[in-house]
């Protein structure tokens, strides 16, 4: 959901090729998050200027469609000089997942105050007041080239800037006054040639983060946050100068120390460059001046920490580099071995049966004497939670619901004190499933947050959670980020159920069968060709329904929701039982139809609708167990399958699903990593 990156390097000599190099870097890293439009914002040369004197001038290039153009788009412009030496220079870029306004280069960011660039604006999120903010800035002059929400920003921040009189604002300052008026959510970098090479960033419920890079020790562990006392301008250069500390963390710039920073939506476009990273919370307003970076914001709220610590990156640039795969989407396909691995590492103990969550243990007591579970999340995550429902309920012997996030919150669902609200999330930045987790803090609830993204938004506003230790997930469709959370939550089934006697058995069935489950993965990933056949039979039709019940139907959600995102073929998850209440009418020969029919409770049933299917003519490919006879007999064609438990079974049944949908959108010419309209992280309602 747009992307945004941005480069400060000071007292480090850099061509502005290097400079152009690393900012579009950045930007492919987090191509994933939107690939509308990109565009980015640097410094020209002297001779840009009209006047020859102003060395500040601000340069925007915006392009509309992926990176790749901007990145062509740079080079065509001789205007600059290429090979000059920037001693010290702030560059910004985006990547645009377009809300407001359609994709053009118009509407692409850096998005700009004035003709003459003197404030630039790099956004994440929604305004959701713009309209009143514009029609003021409309009514004071202010003329908008843009039909974006974010042109409020440059215009307001200049606005500021030339009605501040007598007083000499500093450039985080007018920041301050600006995210005041601001309402909605946003990551924000700002870059304004009356604050040549200083940097200013903040963020209310979108992500950003900062990587530092020095060649010396940082010395410091946290850097501290400023609150506004009224007596030194936060950010100024005296607020630095009066508080060594806060030059000690980062750097001494006096010494003339160099110090590269990097500002991003997420750590994959830093982790090439430094694995030391501090994650801003919101409302936080960082500057660098002269080569320090300082923190700040309004004031300080009851229980808040008044430092940020700068923590070090555990990914490694390899997880997030495709290798030989085709596409990220298959890469994370084929990982499932290792990252449901990963998933329990550490977790399970197969000699002693027992599964300790860390980040739950100290909440356990307070868990059990819930009065129910609810589970929430968006998409794939919330399938997470359909499937293991059945699985949850009988391991915790409590009501468990699953919601959808949005849907939850339009119906002001009731929630109580003793309710356990979890927020399943791959991203841990989903505006539904964050806001559905401020709804439920506000009424008193416990909150668990279950993601993939160490120092998310929603990691950091639950009680206490789990990381599901998947590694970075760059395609756009969720796959191994999928059974990851399905893993993760049957742990905690596991850990719930740890005392109670006649569960044991059911326990111990539970925890052999995780402990296999890499190993019967990979048997399902050989069954790639096989897929790949059926997918060449099938990639020419407009329609697939994925039809099953019991553990099996959050499968057929979550196929046929890959089959929509990737292919764009027409697709349904059919609940079986439903079958003769409507879906039925749809069923002829030509009508494709993948059905999931395991050796479980529900098989008798399943065996029903099979019959019913083939009854009228459908010629249904079965997802099966090994060696069930009575399905080859049945199926136009079967794609067998190790069987597992049955609450397991869902983590072997997807796979399959997740290759025809990379295989059919490869067959139908698309790009399977960036699918038309959509982001990798939805930060906006
Ligand atoms: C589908 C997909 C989406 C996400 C959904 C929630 O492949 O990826 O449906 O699952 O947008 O995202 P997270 O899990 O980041 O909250």
């Amino acid at each position: 959901m747009c992307g945004i990156f941005a480069y400060l390097n000071y007292c480090v000599s850099r061509t502005r090729k290097e400079i152009f190099e690393t900012l579009v870097k950045g930007l492919q890293r987090l191509e994933y998050r939107g690939y509308d439009s990109a565009g980015i914002a640097v410094d020209g040369d002297k001779n840009t200027t009209t006047d020859g004197i102003n060395n500040n001038i601000i340069v925007l290039i915006k392009k509309n469609g992926k990176v790749k153009a901007l990145d062509e788009e740079l080079y065509k412009k001789d205007c600059m000089d290429l090979e000059v030496e920037l001693d010290t220079h702030f560059g910004m870029a985006h990547t645009r997942w377009a809300t407001h306004g359609e994709p053009s280069a118009l509407n692409s960011h850096p998005h700009r105050s004035d003709k003459n660039n003197e404030f630039v604006v790099i956004h994440n999120g929604i305004i959701t007041n713009y309209k009143e903010l514009k029609k003021y800035l409309n009514s004071k002059g202010y003329e908008f080239e843009s039909e974006t929400d974010t042109e409020v920003i440059p215009k307001l921040i200049k606005y500021v800037y030339d009605n501040r009189e007598r007083e000499d604002l500093s450039f985080s300052t007018l920041v301050e006054r600006v995210i005041q008026q601001l309402e909605g959510a946003f990551a924000l970098m700002f870059k304004s040639s009356h604050f040549p090479r200083e940097a200013v960033a903040t963020r209310r419920g979108s992500p950003l983060l900062i990587g530092v890079r020095s060649k010396y020790e940082l010395s410091a562990e946290h850097i501290p946050i400023q609150y506004n006392t009224g007596d030194i301008m936060p950010g100024s250069p005296e607020a630095c100068h009066n508080r060594p500390d806060i030059a000690n963390a980062v750097n001494s710039a006096e010494d003339g120390k160099a110090v590269e920073y990097y500002f991003a939506s997420d750590a994959s476009a830093i982790i090439e460059h430094t694995n030391k990273v501090i994650y801003l919370e919101d409302d936080d307003i960082a500057a660098v001046v002269g080569g320090k970076l300082s923190l700040h914001r309004l004031n300080r709220l009851a229980g808040e920490v008044p430092v940020r610590a700068i923590q070090t990156l555990q990914m490694e640039l390899q997880e997030i580099m495709k290798g030989n795969f085709e596409a990220f989407m298959q890469k994370e396909i084929f990982e499932q071995p290792e990252s449901v691995f990963n998933t329990m590492r550490g977790r399970i103990c197969f000699d002693t049966n027992k599964v300790i969550l860390g980040g739950l243990k100290d909440h356990l007591k307070e868990i059990k004497r819930c009065r129910r579970l609810i589970m929430i999340g968006c998409g794939t995550s919330f399938h997470a939670a359909v499937a293991t429902r059945q699985a949850l309920e009988e391991l915790t012997e409590l009501p468990v619901m699953v919601e959808l996030a949005s849907d939850f919150l339009d119906r002001n669902t009731p929630v109580f004190r003793d309710d356990v609200c979890f927020y399943i999330s791959q991203s841990g930045e989903t505006a539904d499933t964050l806001m559905a987790l401020r709804y439920c803090k506000d009424r008193g609830a416990l909150t668990v947050g279950v993601t993939n993204t160490v120092g998310s938004s929603i990691s950091r506003d639950t009680d206490c959670g789990v990381h599901i230790n998947a590694g970075p997930e760059i395609g756009v469709a969720s796959t191994k980020a999928y059974t990851s959370q399905f893993v993760a939550l049957i742990m905690f089934g596991l850990m719930m159920s740890e005392d109670r006697i006649s569960l044991q058995t059911r326990r111990l069935e539970i925890i052999n069968g995780l402990r296999i489950l890499p190993e019967l993965i990979k048997k399902v990933l050989t069954l790639d060709k096989n897929i790949k056949s059926i997918a060449d039979e099938l990639y020419e039709q407009r329609s697939l329904l994925v039809m099953g019940r019991g553990f099996n139907y959050a499968t057929c959600l979550e196929g046929a929701l890959k089959i929509k995102e990737i292919p764009y073929m027409h697709s349904e998850g059919i609940l079986a039982g439903e079958l003769k209440h409507g879906p039925l009418a749809l069923i002829d020969k030509h009508m494709p139809v993948i059905m999931i029919i395991m050796r479980d409770a529900c098989y008798t049933k399943c065996q029903n609708a099979l019959q019913q299917v083939t009854a009228r003519s459908g010629r249904p490919i079965i997802l099966c167990c090994q060696d069930d006879p009575e399905m080859s007999r049945n199926a136009y064609k079967t794609i067998e399958l190790p069987q597992t438990v049955d609450c397991l079974q869902g983590i072997l049944s997807v796979i399959p699903l997740q290759l025809l949908s990379f295989h059919l959108a490869v067959l139908r010419g698309y790009d399977v990593d960036c699918p038309r309209s959509l982001a990798k992280s939805v930060t906006v309602e």
